[in-house]
């Protein structure tokens, strides 16, 4: 008999007897666990806790900013941003192999979160958006998960801090729900799977902010249009990749000689395997040219049609 209500006041006081007058840090993602856990941690102690965001250039267009504006903005919460991009940048310059992008990525990630998190040493706990399902999948015990199947958000396990992870009970339906009782926007509640990397592995081969930033904006073409469409719920990802590659086209009397941008659309249940989205014509067809339109540095786009298996979701 799980009501949202019951479960809102029931880890308020369970999070309130657990901290006591004590302190507590966060690591936010931006992602809908991270998030709802943060709330829900942040309605009970208020500013007691103090949530990280480490940027590092890789998300989103917009995606950082309306961090803020959420965590900030709307709930007044503490925030403690890192704009981490430049670092990320130089550590990565000149990396193509994905395997080694992501472990850069992942050791860099856990040492900026320390190197935050230690300007707040009188912090006694710590706030995971540990799922249900994590549990179940790792098969240990709740307070030695922490995620770390590709997942950036993971940390040593020599850190100190005493778990707080009131989501652990939650299936990802009921934690939307949590989120939207909670009032977190829709944005982050109904956000579709982004992988921790973001959009390093989108860039096939090496990254520089130019492809980030003709990336970034071909892909919001793509979520606007999607999400227009009202297929946000149908399609289980859909993003842009830009493959480091150039072909020839023709924009007026003009030959152009620029990067093609891959749009990648399928449906799931699980991300286990996958099948690439029927998208309607008429869509493909406006995202097409409003990409070649509108962004810089792009001639063409191509839909990419493999399912998983033999494809991934991602390409790298
Ligand atoms: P693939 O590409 O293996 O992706 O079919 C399956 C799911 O996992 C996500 N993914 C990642 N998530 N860090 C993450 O947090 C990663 O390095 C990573 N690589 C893939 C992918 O978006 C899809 O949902």
């Amino acid at each position: 008999d799980w009501t949202m209500g019951s479960f809102i006041e029931e880890q308020i006081a369970l999070i309130k007897k657990q901290v006591g007058d004590k302190k507590v840090i966060c690591g936010l993602s931006g992602g809908v666990d991270s998030s709802v856990a943060a709330v829900l941690v942040h309605k009970a102690i208020g500013d007691q806790l103090t949530c990280i965001y480490v940027d590092h250039g890789f998300m989103r267009k917009n995606e950082s900013e309306e961090v803020k504006e959420t965590f900030i903005g709307k709930f007044g919460m503490n925030l403690d941003f890192v704009d981490a991009e430049e670092r990320f940048l130089s550590k990565l310059a000149g990396i193509t192999e994905p395997e080694e992008k992501r472990k850069i990525i992942g050791e860099q990630f856990i040492r900026v979160f320390e190197e935050e998190a230690s300007k707040f040493g009188d912090s006694e706990f710590l706030v995971q958006g540990t799922l249900y399902p994590d549990i179940v999948e790792s098969g240990t015990d709740t307070a030695a998960v922490i995620k770390s199947h590709h997942n950036v958000g993971g940390l040593p396990e020599d850190m100190k801090f005493e778990l707080i992870e009131p989501l652990k009970n939650l299936y990802k339906d009921e934690v939307r729900e949590v989120g939207k009782e909670l009032g977190l926007p829709e944005a982050i509640v109904q956000r579709q799977p982004f992988p921790g990397p973001g959009l390093a592995i989108r860039i096939i081969g090496d990254l520089t902010k130019e492809k980030l930033d003709i990336l970034r904006d071909a892909d919001a073409i793509i979520r606007h249009e999607i999400s227009s469409a009202d297929l946000e719920e149908t399609v289980w990802q859909y993003f842009g990749v830009l493959p480091t590659i150039k072909s020839v086209g023709v924009m007026g009397d003009e030959r152009t000689y620029a990067y093609p941008i891959v749009l990648r659309a399928v449906t799931s249940e699980d991300a286990m395997t996958a099948d690439w989205a029927r998208l309607p014509y008429e869509l493909l067809e406006k995202i097409s040219n409003r990409i070649v339109n509108e962004v810089n540095h792009v001639n063409r786009v191509v839909y990419d049609i493999t399912p998983k298996p033999p494809g991934t979701i991602e390409w790298e």
